[in-house]
């Protein structure tokens, strides 16, 4: 998707995305990663995700980067936190507060400084929210800024993209092989099919989604 169709989904207000509470496939599947809680975790394409204060109080160090400004203010306003704003390397802003750092601006302008090495990666809403062309540069850039042995925990959605164009797409299991599998193990976590859609998805005729969680280990 282009730049400009987020800012309009910011702009209106059009966020059906975004959840108020923390996602329960967070919880139950963070565990698993086995990470040293004070270490940096990156949370890509963040928006406003109340994730991010979920893996702050888990004790980790949360790095973010979203393209929309209003969305990363939205954020630290709703905490009602202080922040302050830095200019970093590519000339990507970094909006801090609280223990968490959100960049501002294109996730592609992100290098492996940004992510001090972080050994974690949350990925909700982010590779699918983008078309296959773009998802294939996002998991190469991906795989190209995390450090080796670092892991992710992606969550995917699978559904019948003839009837519903996305965003959020369909990714299914042979995309995330093709896209980590060649540089990563993978391992997939939970799989859950549900009829109890959301009204966008109903409205488009669909009766199922598949919800799946896998865990992706850069080699070394
Ligand atoms: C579907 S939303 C998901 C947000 C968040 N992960 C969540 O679970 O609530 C995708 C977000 O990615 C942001 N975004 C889209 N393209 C981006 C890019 N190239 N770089 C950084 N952020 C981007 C959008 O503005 C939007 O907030």
């Amino acid at each position: 998707m282009e730049a400009e169709f987020w800012r309009e989904r910011w702009r209106s207000g059009c966020t059906g995305w975004h959840q108020e509470t923390v996602n329960p496939w967070l919880k139950k599947h963070w565990p698993a990663l086995d990470l040293p809680t004070s270490s940096p975790v990156f949370v890509p394409l963040c928006g406003k995700s109340q994730d991010m204060i979920w893996l702050r109080q888990a004790g980790h160090r949360v790095i973010g980067v979203e393209l929309v400004e209003t969305a990363v203010r939205s954020f630290f306003k709703g905490r009602d936190r202080l922040f302050k704003v830095v200019n970093t390397p590519n000339n990507l802003p970094r909006f801090s507060g609280g223990g968490i750092h959100i960049y501002c601006g294109d996730y592609l302008e992100l290098s492996a400084a940004h992510l001090e090495a972080a050994p974690g990666c949350f990925d909700r809403g982010a590779l699918i929210a983008l078309p296959p062309e773009q998802r294939a540069v996002y998991a190469d850039h991906m795989q190209r800024i995390l450090p080796d042995g670092a892991q992710v925990l992606l969550l995917t959605l699978e559904y019948d993209q003839a009837k519903a164009p996305g965003p959020p797409f369909s990714v299914p299991v042979e995309e995330v092989q093709a896209l980590y599998g060649t540089r990563c193990g993978l391992k997939q976590l939970d799989a859950e099919a549900t009829g109890d859609l959301p009204p966008h998805f109903q409205e488009q005729g669909l009766k199922a989604v598949t919800q799946r969680a896998y865990r992706i280990i850069k080699n070394t």
